[in-house]
């Protein structure tokens, strides 16, 4: 009979309400002030509040698809404001039964939230109603404004939308991205419009005007080609373009107000060993209290490679400073982060000349700190060339008259501190190689047992989840529940068994309301058992990113962990962690950035957090250049080297050296010609033996998929098995068919599979 883990108690468990309680202060922290003409902090309790807008009511706390989380509830931003005592007094209104014009009763302060939702298999639009705002939308935001002397404007979104008519509409008084922030939404947003919580986001994405982002016009369904997808801006990514091609963000990379203010300056930049150390101090020079994001990047120096005009290379944020209050925060980061990826010569290096260190509050506010001076050029490792390009691309060269500066910044430049970084002679990078497995278990099982352990099997232990690895009862091995993220747990909220286990109703994983389908009005039948697993939606990626705060993307990996023990889900499928290249990326929002450290650096933590947890892991995805959702399991995406390196795997990188997840999962797309799920370059020569991942590798569901006629074909199993891609999800007959047939016909060799088997076995084997 099968053991479940989900409990059979129906009412609220204090896992429940300790949780709820952790994502409300995680939801506030990652919300961004974009502007405050005065309109925030409002007052709430006692208050009558004019409530307009799609997101009110049908507040969105995260996106669709797989990121989907199927929590017992969720508070809405008309629940949360009345949780903090307000009285709503469009009430007609929002039920749409009452005409605008009739809508404007008496009220001390209005609020307009503005919604929008995308999901996993479509793009967004550049159109009103999604990327832009509709007639409609403005003209009620306006009238709204000019009723109540000024609108507070709540951005309800997973992602960028062109804001330039809320920055400059003077009836909107405040505005505020509240993200799509989970389970707590409408009580964590109450409590930062009223002060109990500060806002202190800052933006991980450039919000721009659409056909300011690179090859705006180009992507995906914009010209009418989602087959292939030209990266010809290279590593000129988010405010490396803006920065570099003369472009204005409305709202730049690391941006956000506070209800304070705060000064900063930086107190020393020296060498520690091999790392660069900032000490910056921050004072509370307001008369609230909150916490400031301090941000260090460096412009590297023109030399063969041609470079943006400043990076992100570390960060920190303070604790929460009183009034007058300040606090010292040193940031490091190694000398080799600097590094640029030399294609022609397949090696990261430093170039000569001079390193400018920038310390500020954000990417467009920052001051010159340290010039740190380079003789000769360093190279900090040497590595294979992969992934060669497929057809001829030129990459787009910006004209350096049109960088990015300030009026001060020549004389900032001049009195600097100037540091020599002669003499650095990197270590050399310590042999990271991933041990080969050990295959002591997997030689004793016949082909046909290694490729069972291959393909995923169909879900029973866990329902609702997504996949499940095979079982071999008679070798003593167990099958385990993979489940999706990245919001939370995805899982089925109810189920019922029957007296030998068989599972006989089950709600439906993805989110629905109807009464029906989640069995509200089912009557249990004599012996069955009903279950219920009610996870916790914990903010969306891009919101955890916003709060700057690493440790509190530890603690969300610690509040999945605890789920994950109590549902017993040994792989959580999660985090995402591709890189924002173009705001309309339709899983734009389960993304954490546009910048690689800062994904790199949720991700490691979000894993740890998860880790510890003995026993449970992350799958961090999808493992390359996941940048488009139309065509997303056919499409090309053609990507120079360089640009590959520093942007799109740096992440991956950073979280599978910081933190060893437990697995990786590919993606559906292609890279240079190849599906990255059959890609050894990727998966075998970067992550294992440059380093170090020691994990199992999967695929994406349902890749393997034949081709229906698409210009690129679909991957295959047995070339999964040969990239060293362990796990075919979910798994079906024919995989593991192809895997053995091509055994049969040498296409595949034995050792291969048995190293898939081998590291499949080191998650799910018996104890040796
Ligand atoms: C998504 C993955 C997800 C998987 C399992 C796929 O459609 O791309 O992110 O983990 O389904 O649900």
């Amino acid at each position: 009979m099968t053991h479940f883990f989900a409990g059979t108690d129906p009412s609220v468990s204090p896992r429940e309400t300790r949780n709820q309680s952790r994502v409300r202060r995680a939801a506030a922290e990652g919300m961004v002030l974009l502007e405050n003409r005065g309109g925030l902090p409002m007052a709430l309790r006692g208050r009558r509040v004019a409530l307009f807008g799609n997101g009110a009511r049908h507040t969105v706390q995260g996106g669709t698809g797989s990121g989907e989380v199927n929590n017992r509830g969720f508070v809405t931003v008309e629940q949360g404001l009345r949780n903090a005592g307000a009285e709503i007094v469009t009430e007609r209104f929002l039920d749409g039964d009452c005409p605008i014009g009739e809508a404007f009763p008496d009220a001390d302060a209005a609020l307009y939230i503005l919604a929008r939702n995308s999901g996993e298999g479509a793009d967004r639009k550049n159109e009103p109603g999604d990327f832009r705002l509709s007639d409609e939308e403005r003209a009620l935001i306006e009238a709204v404004g000019r009723r109540y002397g000024g609108v507070t404007v709540v951005l309800n979104v997973g992602g960028v939308l062109d804001a330039s008519f809320l920055q400059t509409c003077p009836c909107v008084n405040a505005v505020l991205l509240m993200s799509q922030p989970g389970s707590a939404s409408g009580d964590a947003l109450a409590d930062v419009l009223s002060g109990v919580s500060e806002p202190c986001g800052r933006l991980t994405t450039t919000w721009g005007r659409y056909g300011d982002y690179p090859n705006a016009a180009k992507f995906s369904h914009n010209n009418g080609d989602t087959d292939d997808e030209f990266y010809t801006e290279g590593v000129f990514v988010g405010y490396r373009w803006f920065d570099s091609f003369g472009k204005t963000p409305l709202y730049p990379f690391g941006y956000g107000l506070s209800y304070t203010s705060f000064a900063m300056e930086t107190e020393n930049v020296s060498f520690e060993g091999e790392n660069v150390a900032v000490c910056v101090r921050v004072r509370n020079t307001g008369s609230r209290p909150g916490k400031q994001v301090a941000q260090v990047y460096v412009s590297a120096p023109e030399g063969r490679l041609c470079k943006p005009y400043q990076e992100l290379r570390a960060f920190g944020k303070t604790g929460r400073l009183q009034p007058g209050e300040s606090e010292t925060l040193t940031l490091t980061f190694p000398i080799a982060r600097m590094a640029s990826f030399d294609e022609a010569r397949s090696r990261w290096v430093l170039e000569a000349g001079e390193y400018l260190v920038r310390v500020g509050e954000h990417s467009r506010r920052t001051k010159l700190a340290a010039v740190l001076t380079l003789e000769r050029e360093a190279v900090c490792e040497q590595l294979a060339p992969i992934m060669p390009l497929d057809c001829e691309m030129e990459v787009l060269q910006p004209d350096r008259s049109l960088y990015y500066t300030y009026p001060e910044e020549r004389s900032e430049r001049e009195t600097a501190v100037r540091l020599s970084l002669d003499g650095f002679a990197p270590s050399e990078a310590p042999a990271r190689c991933a041990p080969k497995p050990d295959t002591s278990l997997a030689d004793r099982l016949t082909s046909e047992e290694q490729a069972s352990l291959c393909v995923g099997a169909p879900v029973r232990l866990v329902p609702g989840a997504a996949g499940e690895t095979a079982a071999l009862p008679e070798r003593g091995v167990p099958g385990l529940a993979l489940a999706d993220g990245p919001a939370g747990l995805r899982l089925c909220p109810s189920f019922a068994a029957d007296e030998s286990g068989e599972v006989v109703f089950q709600a439906p994983a993805f989110g629905v309301e109807d009464p029906e389908l989640l069995g509200k009005d089912r009557e249990s039948k004599p012996g069955e058992t009903v279950y219920y697993q009610y996870a916790t939606a914990i903010p969306i990626a891009t919101a955890l990113a916003q709060t700057w705060n690493t440790e509190l993307l530890r603690e969300m990996g610690d509040l999945v962990g605890e789920e994950m023990d109590e549902f017993g889900v040994t792989l959580w499928l999660a985090p995402g962690m591709n890189i924002h290249r173009n705001p309309l990326c339709g899983r734009n929002f389960e993304y954490f950035s546009e910048d690689p450290l800062i994904a790199g650096l949720c991700a490691a933590h979000i894993t740890k957090g998860v880790q510890s947890h003995p026993g449970r892991g992350t799958t961090i995805k999808h493992f390359c250049c996941n940048n488009q959702e139309d065509n997303r399991l056919f499409v090309n995406e053609h990507v120079f080297p360089r640009a590959l390196r520093e942007i799109y795997l740096r992440g991956f990188e950073i979280a599978v050296k910081e933190s060893q997840p437990l697995a990786i999962m590919t993606s559906y797309n292609l890279v240079n010609g190849v599906h990255t799920a059959n890609a050894r370059d990727l998966l075998t020569v970067a992550a294992r033996d440059e380093w170090g991942f020691r994990g199992v590798v999967m695929t994406d569901w349902g890749t393997t998929h034949p081709d229906s006629g698409h210009k690129y074909g679909n991957s295959s199993a047995a070339g999964c098995i040969r990239a060293g891609n362990d796990l075919v999800m979910p798994g079906e007959k024919r995989d593991k068919e192809e895997i053995l047939e091509a055994l049969e016909a040498g296409t595949l060799s034995k050792e291969a599979l048995r190293d898939c088997a081998a590291r499949v076995l080191a998650l799910s084997g018996p104890e040796k």
